[in-house]
This record gives C-alpha cells, sequence and structure tokens, in this order.
C-alpha cells in the first residue's frame, strides 16, 4: 500500500514519463543500428527486453524479429500503455508483458536468445545485470544494452559530482568493455549514442510537458521536486554531454545456439 507521497510519485511518472516516447535516451535509429550487429539468431528468437517501460524498442523488435518477447517492467503505468499498444498493433501473440523487478528474475538460466535492454541496467548495476544476463542466455546468445559512460575520463567537478551522487558505479567506455569481457562476454559491437538520442524522443517531448505538469503539480512539493530534478538533469547535459553518454554494448554469450 503506498504513502500518500508515493502515490503522487507514482501518478507524475505515468504522467510524465509514461506521455513520452522513450523513458530514456535512445531512438529508433539506434535500435536498428545495434540490432544490426546481432547475429545470426533462429528464426523465432526468444528474445527478454529488461526495463521495457512503455515499449518503444520493443514494438520495434517485434518487426526486427519473428520471435516472441517477453517486456519486462515494475511499473503498471509502463506494462498499461505497453500493453494498449501491443492490443492495437495486432501483437498479442508476439509479446507478452511481465510485471516483475531485474532484481528478481525467475526464468530458467540459458532461456533466451536474445536480451535487449536501454538505458535500465544501471538499476540493478552493469556487472550485475551482465552476470545475470549471460546465466539468463542460451550459449551463442546475444545481449545488446545501454549504458551510461564517461566519454572523457577529465569530468568538470560539477558533472562528476552530479554522477557520484545519481550512478557512482559510473565508468569510461574502456572500462566497461573490459568488464564485458571479464563477465564472458565477446564483444560484437559497440557505438556511442548521438545527441539526438537524448533530445528527439526524451528532453525535447519532456521540455514541452513540463510547465503544464508543474500546474497541475503545484499542490506537491515532491512532484515539483521531480520536475525539478528533470529539469537539472537537462541542464547539465546541455553543459557537459561531451564528458559522458550512453554507449550500446552488442556481446555474445560465447559457445553455439
Ligand atoms: C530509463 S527507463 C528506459 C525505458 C525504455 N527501455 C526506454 O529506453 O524507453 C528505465 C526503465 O526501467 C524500469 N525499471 C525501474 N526499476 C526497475 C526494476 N527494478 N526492474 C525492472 N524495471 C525497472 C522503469 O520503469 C523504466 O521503464
Amino acid at each position: 500500500m503506498m504513502n500518500d507521497s508515493e502515490a503522487v510519485i507514482y501518478e507524475i511518472m505515468g504522467d510524465l514519463y509514461g506521455a513520452l516516447p522513450r523513458q530514456g535516451p535512445g531512438s529508433a535509429e539506434c535500435t536498428r543500428k545495434a540490432f544490426s550487429m546481432v547475429g545470426p539468431l533462429p528464426e523465432r528468437p526468444y528474445v527478454l527486453d529488461v526495463g521495457c517501460g512503455t515499449g518503444g524498442q520493443t514494438l520495434q523488435l517485434a518487426g526486427l524479429t519473428d520471435g516472441h518477447i517477453i517486456a519486462l517492467d515494475v511499473f503498471d503505468w509502463a506494462l498499461d500503455r505497453l500493453s494498449e499498444r501491443v492490443v492495437s498493433c495486432g501483437l498479442t501473440d508476439r509479446i507478452r508483458t511481465t510485471k516483475q523487478s531485474m532484481m528478481e528474475m525467475d526464468f530458467p538460466d540459458e532461456s533466451f536468445d536474445l536480451i535487449w535492454s536501454e538505458g535500465a541496467l544501471y538499476i540493478m548495476g552493469f556487472e550485475n545485470a551482465l552476470r545475470k544476463c549471460r546465466e539468463l542466455l542460451k550459449p551463442g546468445g546475444f545481449l545488446a544494452a545501454t549504458e551510461v559512460c564517461w566519454l572523457r575520463s577529465d569530468p568538470p567537478k560539477e558533472v562528476r559530482e552530479f554522477w557520484q551522487q545519481a550512478y557512482p558505479d559510473i565508468k569510461t567506455v574502456a572500462d566497461n568493455v573490459q568488464l564485458v569481457n571479464d563477465c564472458e562476454f565477446e564483444m560484437v559491437g559497440q557505438f556511442t549514442l548521438p545527441d539526438s538520442a537524448w533530445w528527439d524522443e526524451y528532453y525535447t517531448p519532456m521540455r514541452e510537458l513540463l510547465p503544464s505538469l508543474r500546474e497541475r503539480y503545484a499542490h506537491s512539493s515532491e512532484a515539483l521536486a521531480l520536475l525539478a530534478e528533470n529539469e537539472a538533469e537537462m541542464a547539465l547535459h546541455e553543459k557537459y554531454s561531451a564528458w559522458y553518454g550512453y554507449e550500446f554494448f552488442i556481446c555474445r554469450r560465447p559457445g553455439n545456439m
């Protein structure tokens, strides 16, 4: 049972993030590019999308493969919206939504041919996520995931302090490549998301929504604080995007499918 503060945060998350094309940096073009690096896959691969949100990349994956996709998230506002879209796209036989924390995924080992995750694995920590995904992948299976990374090793104090708070485990791209190898994956490909992937489907539509949400939630200091946090994050990105970004890592669990 949620208390009043939790309930208002939950509600504004749905009204804010749920109304955006994506709930984090990413784009259809980047999803397509990452998918082009995956393969070969079975004709009907079994796919897991971790932290699917409202399913921007999930629906796209359904077009890129003939497989079955489990779309996993913890929030009803995200899963309900995705479920509606799955029905309206006639994909109920191909996409199944699952409400479960990525921290408690209980699929049998070696279940999936492909695990996808955009902007979400930081929640369990990239290293824990790599180890868990490796267990869940069939030998020869692929993981494609974005992870926020330092793009330069000399971040100014303001941006270093922000990430120290938000995600103390943030690493350089090179350190994450090493981590991928240490976790016994073969790196198949990688690329940095362009700046447009932060803005076109995420920050720009978010910025457009902020004034109306500030009015609607004027009664709640918690909700206003959440909006202010997002504004500060955008301002930081405008100033320091050269120092950090999302890297798409596409890697393979060694072995034969
Ligand atoms: C940055 S958003 C990315 C969403 C989507 N993949 C996209 O790129 O648009 C992170 C997602 O992880 C979900 N999430 C947060 N905690 C989670 C958890 N413990 N288990 C599964 N999903 C979680 C959020 O609800 C959100 O949809």
